[in-house]
């Protein structure tokens, strides 16, 4: 099965827990994402996996025309219900996948996907489209889950956070991340990576994930080499995470 089906039924099914979801609506980092962008009101804006249009709705007051993606028709219209409600009337939500998008070459000032990567079953063809959309000196602002460099943490991260959502792909480090973005007409612009810590059970809840995958997870940390355990502190509470944030300009 494409990972596009598992996505729609996943997220189809989800999509009013990431309308209220405090990690995707966290006003800290979308005002971070501002700030690093600095939208200006005459910006062509492109939010790739809107979801249910967090990052779409808070671009929207600061610029004119955006334009917002999505494969899951749910999503989608819980996005619109929301941007409707906060009274914002210059976004076009529409149904498209980042792989193939009907858009024209050098067409938007910023291009903008969150917490959505990791969903991509072809990570390379999607940025490739990331950047086509793009003018020339527009901006690229990638912001998702990643996992600290190292065969072990990669593998076992990957492995957890597959088993909290089937529609996971695999979550990037820093480091393949760099090899990823050398391939496209970038600058050398930002790469940042952030620790974060999710909340227990709620990071479980947005995706209804099965008690035995909850505790496959613990059973994973629980075995996690000395190295790496120091690197991810968890409790029955919370789990501790890390995030990529890059800005980049197209060249
Ligand atoms: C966690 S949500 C995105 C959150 C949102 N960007 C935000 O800032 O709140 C992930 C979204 O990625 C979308 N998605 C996954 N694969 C996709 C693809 N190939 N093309 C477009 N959207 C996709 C899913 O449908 C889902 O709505």
């Amino acid at each position: 099965m494409e990972n596009q089906n598992r996505v729609q039924q996943n997220f189809g099914k989800n999509a009013s827990n990431y309308r209220y979801s405090s990690v995707h609506n966290n006003a800290r980092d979308l005002d971070r994402m501002i700030k690093l962008l600095n939208p200006q009101p005459e910006d062509k804006v492109l939010d790739v996996a809107t979801g249910t249009g967090h990052t779409a709705i808070k671009l929207a007051q600061y610029t004119q025309q955006v334009e917002a993606i999505d494969i899951t028709r749910e999503m989608l219209y819980e996005a619109k219900k929301q941007s409707y409600e906060n009274g914002i009337t210059n976004i076009e939500f529409r149904i498209e996948d980042v792989h193939n998008m009907k858009i024209p070459d050098n067409t938007f000032h910023i291009v903008v996907c969150r917490l959505a990567a990791h969903h991509f079953s072809n990570i390379k063809m999607a940025l490739k489209e990331m950047c086509r959309v793009l003018k020339t000196g527009g901006k690229l602002y990638i912001l998702d889950c990643s996992v600290v460099d190292g065969d072990e943490s990669e593998k076992m991260f990957n492995e957890i956070e597959l088993l909290r959502d089937s529609s996971h792909v695999f979550s990037y480090s820093p480091r393949l991340w760099t090899k990823l973005l050398r391939e496209l007409p970038l600058e050398k612009g930002q790469l940042n990576f952030h620790k974060v810590s999710y909340e227990l059970p709620q990071w479980f809840e947005l995706m209804k994930t099965e008690q035995k995958d909850r505790d496959k997870i613990f059973g994973i940390l629980d075995n996690l080499s000395r190295r790496v355990k120091e690197y991810y502190p968890y409790s029955e509470n919370y789990i501790t995470t890390y995030r990529v944030e890059i800005l980049k300009k197209k060249i």
